[in-house]
């Protein structure tokens, strides 16, 4: 007992993991520091837990601003447009639920059907009901390329009572559809588009990036500051503009859902990313981007892998945020995820995400040319080693789904496991969804049809990883007690 409690497993497993100088292609952009601003960089051990302080007198409330985070916030308003910004200490995912709470309550909410679970946690918690809309997807890479205006307005033709439209922009894929169409649709049903913008904090500071979403107009934006943007993990912002949002009801939902413990680190990361990327972001981002470009190129004549470039999205309003490079490898035979495998476990390459047929790997602020090179090498070395025969197609995703309870009450209905066979016909009471492309076959409060059955059973058979069941073998599924 006394030598077990001597051990640290994740402080000894970060540890590990930094030995062993890995090149990084993933979340937090900053690369392990290279990509911070140098300020906070300069603050080394005990200099920077100096900072980690609390709200003493001169130091501000995060709940109540009125001195230097008002300012600093303030500051992060204007340099991204908007009429008020809040920073943000549990990820987008807070913003995302204070914006779900505060401005469609028990309404209804137009939303892309392959939304972040966030998304769901923001209709749990608030007991709205989802209109889902369903995204395009681009069939060689079987990704997602956003949901088209046209889409909005005929869920608003059908549900004219709607509060809101959510809108995912850019998606994991660096793939950024038209939200200035979609604004258009709600504005003229008077509705507000709140925009996830986890993945694009950095499109407002080069115009090579697709606009961001305070220059499409939209109305609310949450933003992953650690993700692109160059602050610590976990800081996020949340903008907003015009009439159409409240923002004393988002500042007041904000106060129930984050602590009152903010970490001034945190915060103080968000001040310094948003001063970096307003003063040098383009810089920083025309370095990325031509980073992007080579490796790009370095990859584009290799044999049986296939590169996610504009031309690949199918309409003209959909743009491309180049810094995702993201690689079908379908034509190895291998998955997604064992090629991802094989770059962690043999060239100690981490990339950000795998799925079925892709690797993405993000190119950021932090990221070396040195990095890039033994990308290339390590992709080109696993094409000439290890192609297999031709992966099964993944079975496609029943898109109709029966909703019978709103995901808030399925989620506090009774509720208990059962094996799949039994689950048919029955109220499932969580999500489960498989990537790509995310489409969840269920979620809390839909019915387990014949199709969607059968679905499950294919995805069991073939192993496929699930997100959101609490059995992802789905040997077993959640349903609700009737
Ligand atoms: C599309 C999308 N939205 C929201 C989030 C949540 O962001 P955070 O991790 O900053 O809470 C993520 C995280 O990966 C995401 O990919």
């Amino acid at each position: 007992m006394l030598n077990e409690q001597r051990r640290a497993p994740l402080f000894e497993a970060l540890k590990e993991h930094a030995l062993k100088k890995p090149a990084g292609f993933h979340i937090p952009g900053h690369g392990q520091g290279r990509g911070l601003p140098a300020e906070l960089l300069s603050l080394g051990g005990q200099a920077l837990f100096a900072f980690d302080l609390t709200e003493l007198p001169g130091l501000d409330d995060l709940h109540n601003p009125g001195g230097p985070i008002a300012g600093a916030q303030a500051l992060a308003a204007k340099s991204y447009g908007a009429d008020q910004s809040f920073f943000l200490i549990n990820g987008t995912t807070v913003g995302i639920h204070a914006l779900i709470t505060a401005l469609v309550g028990q309404g209804k909410v137009i939303i892309p059907r392959n939304a972040h679970r966030s998304v769901l946690g923001g209709l749990v918690l608030s007991g709205a009901d989802p209109v889902y809309v369903l995204p395009g997807i681009i069939p060689e890479f079987e990704v997602d390329c956003g949901v088209t205006p046209a889409c909005i307005r005929q869920a608003l033709g059908l549900n004219p009572d709607t509060a809101a439209a959510l809108a995912v922009r850019p998606n994991y894929y660096g793939i950024a559809g038209d939200l200035a169409g979609q604004v258009l649709a709600a504005h003229e049903a008077g509705i507000p588009v709140l925009v996830d913008e986890a993945h694009g904090p950095h499109l407002r500071f080069h115009h090579a990036l697709p606009a961001d979403a305070m220059a499409a107009g939209a109305d609310a934006a949450v933003q992953s500051m650690h993700k692109l943007g160059g602050s610590l993990g976990q800081s996020s912002m949340l903008h907003l503009q015009g009439d159409l949002v409240d923002a004393d009801a988002v500042a007041a939902s904000l106060r129930l859902l984050q602590t009152t413990s903010p970490s001034y680190i945190l915060l103080a990361s968000l001040d310094l990313a948003r001063r970096q990327m307003f003063l040098h972001g383009e810089e920083l981002m025309e370095k990325a981007l031509t980073l992007a470009r080579d490796i790009r190129q370095k990859l584009s004549g290799i044999r049986n892998l296939r590169i996610l470039t504009s031309d690949c999205l199918p309409e003209q309003r959909c743009e491309l945020d180049t810094t995702k490079l993201v690689i079908s490898v379908r034509g190895l035979g291998l998955t997604g995820y064992q090629v991802s495998g094989l770059l962690s476990g043999r060239y100690r390459i981490f990339i950000e995400m795998a799925d079925f047929n892709n690797i993405v790997a993000v190119i950021s602020t932090g990221t070396t040319s040195e990095d890039c090179d033994e990308l290339a090498d390590a992709l080109k070395d696993i094409t000439a080693r290890d192609k297999l025969p031709a992966l099964p197609p993944l079975p496609g995703t029943p898109l109709r789904y029966k909703k019978i309870m709103k995901p808030r009450d399925a989620w506090f209905a009774p509720a208990k496991k059962v094996p799949l066979a039994e689950a048919r016909g029955r109220i499932c009471a969580e999500a489960v969804a498989v990537y790509p492309p995310g489409v969840p076959a269920l979620n809390p409060g839909e019915e387990i049809t014949g199709d969607i059955y059968e679905y499950l059973q294919r995805i069991r058979e073939m192993g496929l990883p699930c997100h959101g069941p609490s059995d992802t073998t789905l040997k077993t599924i959640k349903i609700v007690i009737e």
